[in-house]
This record gives C-alpha cells, structure tokens and sequence, in this order.
C-alpha cells in the first residue's frame, strides 16, 4: 500500500475499511461504500458497525452481542497500514482513525515533487459534453447566462482535471420563428444587407426590439416575417446569408464576454442538429412512442402532467425537438458518457421531460446512476440589491460586457487609491485589476449552493467596508440577544473599538478583514496567496532546493505543531472534495474548501513562525504546497491567481 497513490484519501482509507468489514462479517453482504467522514476523535470516521450490528441480528456470532463490539471488530481487522497512525472505538461502535503524520508529510512533499496532477480524481467516464452559456442569437444575453457561462466552465474545468475529455459545448439559440422577423427587418433596413456588419446595425439587441416592435405593429410586415421564416428553413441562399450575417453579429459580441472571462466554448447551436431531427423523431415514432394530439406530435411520459411536444401542430420543430436530437447527436456520433446542462432552474420540467423520453427510447439506463447519464445543473435567479431580477437603473437588461468593465474599473480605483500604481508598472496594475474583478464576480457566483438566488453586489464582493459592517451587525444582534452580563459587553466593546480603528488609521482593506475573520470573497482569497508567495519571496529561499531535501529518507516536512498538521490534512482533502464537487456538480464545495485552507493557512502562520525558525525548511514548503493548492483551486473556478499585494 505504501507505493499507492494520495489520489482520495478518503477512497483510500475506504478500502481499508472495506477489506476490514468483509473480514468482520464475511458472509454478509455490506454497503460497497463505507462512510469514513471526519470525525472528532479522528481524521476518519467508520460509522458502519451499528448497521451492520441490525443486519446480522439473526446469524450474529455469539461475541457480536452489542454494535460496539463490531466496531471493536472492525478496528481490530484493519489492514496494516503506514497512512494509520491509531484507531479506537468511540460510543455505540463509531471507529475512529487517526492517520499518520509522517505518511501525511511524505504525501505532501511527494505531491510538491510529482505535482498536483497526480492528486487529480478518478472518474468513470472517459468523455464528458458540458452544455453551457448557450445565449440566444440577437437576443439579450442577460446574467443568467453569465451564471451558465461561470457555472459551466468550472464544471467543465475540474472534469479536465480529473483527465475527462471534455466537449464544451454552447448550443445558441440560433434557430427559431425570431429569425424571420429579423431577416426581413434587415432587408428593410439595408437594402444592401451583404455590407452590413455590427458597425452598422450597432446593438444587436435595440436592433431586435425594433424589429420585435414593427412585427407587432404591422400586419403586413409580421405576415412576411412568417414567409421568411418559411425561406429561411427551406434554405434560399439570400435568406441563409441573412441569418448567418445576424449570427455573426451576435458571435461577435459573445466572444467579447468569453474572452474577458477566459472561457473557451465551441459553438454548435440549436440550426446545427436541425438536419438530424426529421430522422430520430422517425426513429422515436416507429418505436412508438409519439402519438398525435391536437395536430401535435407529442410524447406522453408517466409522471408528468402535460406531454413533450416534439412536432408543433404547424409542422415545425421546438426547443425539445433540437434537444432530443442533441441529446442523440452526443450519444451516438460524439459517444459522450455523461451529458451535462447548465441552465436557470425555471428549465427543470423541460430537461427532466427529455431525459425521461430518452430513457423510453432506451438511449440511457434507466436507473439513472450508471453511465451514460444526463444531468441537468440547474442555478437560481441572479437578484438586484433591491432583491428583485437584476436589472439597470433604467430596468434595462445589463450588457454584460459592461457589468465585467465595472468589476474591473472599481479593482483598479481601489488598487489606485491603496497606491499600487506608483509601486508597479500600469500592466501590473491592469493585470491585478482583471484578476480580481473578473474573479470576484466569479467567485460571488460560485460559492453559493447553485440553486440559490444571490445577489449581485458589487460592493459585497469587493468592497469589505461592507463585511465589517454586517459582522458589525451580526454581532450586535447576538449580544443583545444573549445579553448576559458586561462581559459579552465589553467582548462587543472592544470588537467594535477594533473596527473604529482599523477603519480610522486607514488600514488596508485586506488586512481590516483578516483581522475579522470576514471576506469570502476572491479578494480575500487572491490576497491570501499573494501574501504566502511574498512570504516565500522575502525568506530568500529557493523551493526547489528545498523540495531536493525532501526527497532523502527523513523527508523534510514535519507536522508536529496541531495548526500544522490541520493544515497538511487539509491539504490532504483537496482530491476527496475536487471528487466530491465533481461528481455532485457543486462548485461551491470546492470553493468552501478553498475558503477553509486559506483560515487554516492563517491560523498556522499565526501560530507557528516560518522564516528563521528551526522548523524552516519544513514550514516553507508547507507555505508552498498551500501555495499551490490554492492556484489549483483558483484555476478550477477560472480565477486567475495574483502573486502581489
Ligand atoms: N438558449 C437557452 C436559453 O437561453 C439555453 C440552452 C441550454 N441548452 C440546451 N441544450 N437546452 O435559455
């Protein structure tokens, strides 16, 4: 076991447990995973004793008289391990392993050598599709799509690290009734619409308005707007042209937003699957699944009240059409194993619908947890301040290519005001400025539970003045609700002395929220690390030599101190929580773990000196495997890490 790899430490550990249970309790069947959380009396915890007590209550051997002493049993039958430093049994049978600190140390310093990847999860699927972003052509590309666009690519991103090939894929809303109207307003409009590029039509989405206006208007307008869509479907060049140059328009602008943010995506929109579609709903009604009704061509699927419409009662074809056949088109040409959406939740019954038909048609497994699979990454609403849909002043929909200039724009003024632009070179500046705003927009969407509503704040995921003032807040509401005595008075006191000042001498805003614990916010996590790198800097050690001295047989690291061994199982965990994140869709967890290693990372500076301590060596390389971790956890969310502050 000794040469295994730290992959999940939790899997490891697992199989320990595992081997140990069937040894316990052979001729019994036991749940393939074990539960091995963390526990207080340990690192791990196996809790799996008292169900296993109930379920050889029958055939229990005689010595099985009490659930504890299974998990005696358990203890007792534990492989030997070198990752196992003690075991004991807690209460009714909880088993509690304490792991090694030398084989944690070893684990560290061999991942600092080897590198991070070698700590990337094993997942069972070998090529993933991650349909995300997916805006509508010419129409408003709103911040729920911003939402796709950040959720999808973090998905997309820790599946490629756990070596998965991912198809990034934005399916557009390039097909669809709205073209007809736009081509023939575009006509109107230019005569000479082959010239006719964004210069000319400007915003795309006033464009779409005022077209959107005339059709509602004008009988004889909003009757030719009908022939076009006709045209266009029937594929006559000049109609083709006209779309493709309306497509382009709106391609341009959405590039702008990707590049700001970093993402890549490979369009294959909704027109792409259109020549498909005849032939899997031929396919669908031969198995008989679709029936008429109403002029329609709908599926009916148990459990759902209304059918999935596959063929309008016109003729034409739907959003489920082109998703049905998207979804075939991934199985069986792109042969993707796992099939993931990312949109609001308001599109639940849509995909829910799908799946379930491609489930009838036995395109998927049926059970819904063996592969391939389908699933949907559902979000909440993005709220205003006001807690309404996020909306401009004047409610229009906010561009988001303005939105991310304003998160940069208000980084650098702070960056300004703190000086940083006598200090560094203006690319420096501007550099930081992105990371950061970029990233906190990022990050404020991120670590949230994805299904929640949140709301967008500048001020909240930049400015900390707003965090003192809630933990202000917070508090007083807690001492007033406790009340109880000057002790909790003074305690309020001198917090509220603390803020006074801190804001008074104008210290800067990082450290004012270091010193309140507050700020899950990029910022706070990009100034971490920048502070661990600086740290680094100024000891004037070079880390490769001191990865050199770890490779010997004494090993460099120790974890002798409690704040450094937290730190190194911390470290440890970021595998178990990357897989965790992965294969739940939650980013958030990753997040919150980020989060979490940037408090260990502080409580174990604050409490054990670095540079000029006996334990040097080992505590640099402690900074520089947190350093790391950290970048990877960052680059996973699509956040760009800063290396000065
Ligand atoms: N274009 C859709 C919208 O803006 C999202 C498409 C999501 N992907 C899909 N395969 N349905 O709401």
């Amino acid at each position: 076991a000794e040469e295994e790899n730290v992959g999940n430490l939790k899997k490891l550990l697992a199989r320990l447990v595992e081997a140990s249970l069937q040894s316990t309790v052979p001729d019994v069947e036991v749940e393939p995973l074990v539960a091995a959380s963390a526990g207080n009396f340990g690192d791990y915890q196996c809790n799996n004793a008292m169900g296993l007590f109930s379920k050889i209550k029958d055939k229990k051997p005689s010595e099985f008289n009490i659930p504890r002493a299974v998990g005696q049993a358990i203890m007792k039958n534990l492989p030997a391990s070198n990752m196992i430093e003690s075991t004991s049994v807690a209460g009714p049978g909880f088993v509690n392993i304490v792991l090694s600190k030398q084989w944690m140390a070893k684990s560290i310093e061999r991942m600092l050598i080897d590198g991070i990847e070698t700590w990337a999860p094993k997942l069972p699927v070998k090529r993933a599709v991650v349909d995300f972003s997916s805006p509508n052509i010419a129409k408003e590309m709103h911040v729920g799509h911003l939402r796709s666009t950040i959720i999808g690519d973090t998905i997309a991103r820790m599946l490629e690290f756990s070596n998965v090939e991912v198809l990034r894929r934005n399916h557009v809303g390039d097909w669809g009734t709205q073209f007809g109207m736009l081509i023939e307003f575009l006509f109107e409009k230019f005569p000479n619409f082959e010239d006719v590029n964004e210069t000319a039509i400007g915003d795309l989405q006033a464009f779409y308005k005022a077209s959107k206006a005339r059709f509602d208007s004008d009988a004889d307008f909003k009757d030719k707007a009908q022939k076009a869509v006709v045209r266009l479907q029937g594929g006559e060049p000049k109609y083709r042209q006209a779309w493709a140059q309306i497509c382009e328009i709106s391609r341009k602008e959405f590039d702008q937003v990707y590049q700001r943010l970093g993402v890549q995506l490979e369009e294959k929109g909704e027109s792409f699957y259109n020549p498909y579609i005849p032939g899997v709903i031929e396919t669908l009604t031969s198995q008989g699944l679709v029936t008429e009704s109403e002029g329609a061509r709908v599926i009916f699927l148990d459990g759902f009240n209304i059918p999935l419409i596959v063929v309008k009662s016109d003729g034409g074809f739907n959003y489920a059409s082109t998703d049905l056949t998207a979804l075939w088109y991934r199985l069986n040409e792109e042969r993707a194993e796992w099939i993931i959406y990312v949109t609001d939740v308001g599109q639940s019954q849509h995909f829910e619908m799908f799946f379930k038909a491609a489930k009838c048609a036995g395109w998927l497994p049926t059970d819904g947890s063996s592969y391939p699979k389908t699933s949907h990454v559902g979000f909440g609403l993005v709220l205003g301040e006001d807690g309404k849909r996020f909306r401009t002043r004047s409610s229009e929909v906010v561009r988001l290519v303005d939105l991310l200039d304003e998160a940069k724009t208000r980084s650098e003024s702070v960056l300004i005001e703190r000086g940083k632009d006598k200090e560094w070179t203006r690319e420096e500046v501007v550099q930081t400025a992105e990371a950061v705003g970029y990233g906190a927009v990022k990050y404020a969407d991120l670590k949230n539970n994805r299904l929640t509503n949140y709301t967008f704040s500048f001020e909240q995921m930049l400015n900390d003045k707003l965090a003192i003032e809630s933990y202000l807040y917070f508090h007083l509401i807690f001492y007033l609700l406790v009340l109880c005595g000057s002790c909790t008075i003074i305690c309020f006191c001198e917090h509220l002395l603390r803020c006074m000042i801190a804001v008074a001498i104008g210290l800067p805003p990082h450290l004012r929220l270091m010193s309140f614990e507050q700020g899950n916010t990029a910022v706070y996590l990009l100034y971490a690390h920048a502070r661990i790198c600086s740290i680094i800097r100024k000891s004037g050690k070079d880390i490769e030599d001191l990865k050199k001295a770890s490779c010997g047989w004494t090993g460099a690291i120790v974890l002798d101190h409690a704040d450094e061994r937290a730190l190194g199982l911390h470290l440890l965990r970021f595998a178990e929580t990357v897989e965790e994140a992965c294969s739940n869709l939650l980013p958030n967890v990753l997040c919150e773990y980020l989060y979490n290693l940037s408090e260990h990372y502080t409580r174990f500076y604050s409490n054990c000196q670095v540079v000029g301590s006996p334990e040097e060596t080992s505590r640099l390389l402690l900074c520089e495997a947190t350093a790391v971790v950290m970048r990877k956890c960052f680059f996973l969310l699509g956040i760009a890490p800063v290396y000065k502050i």
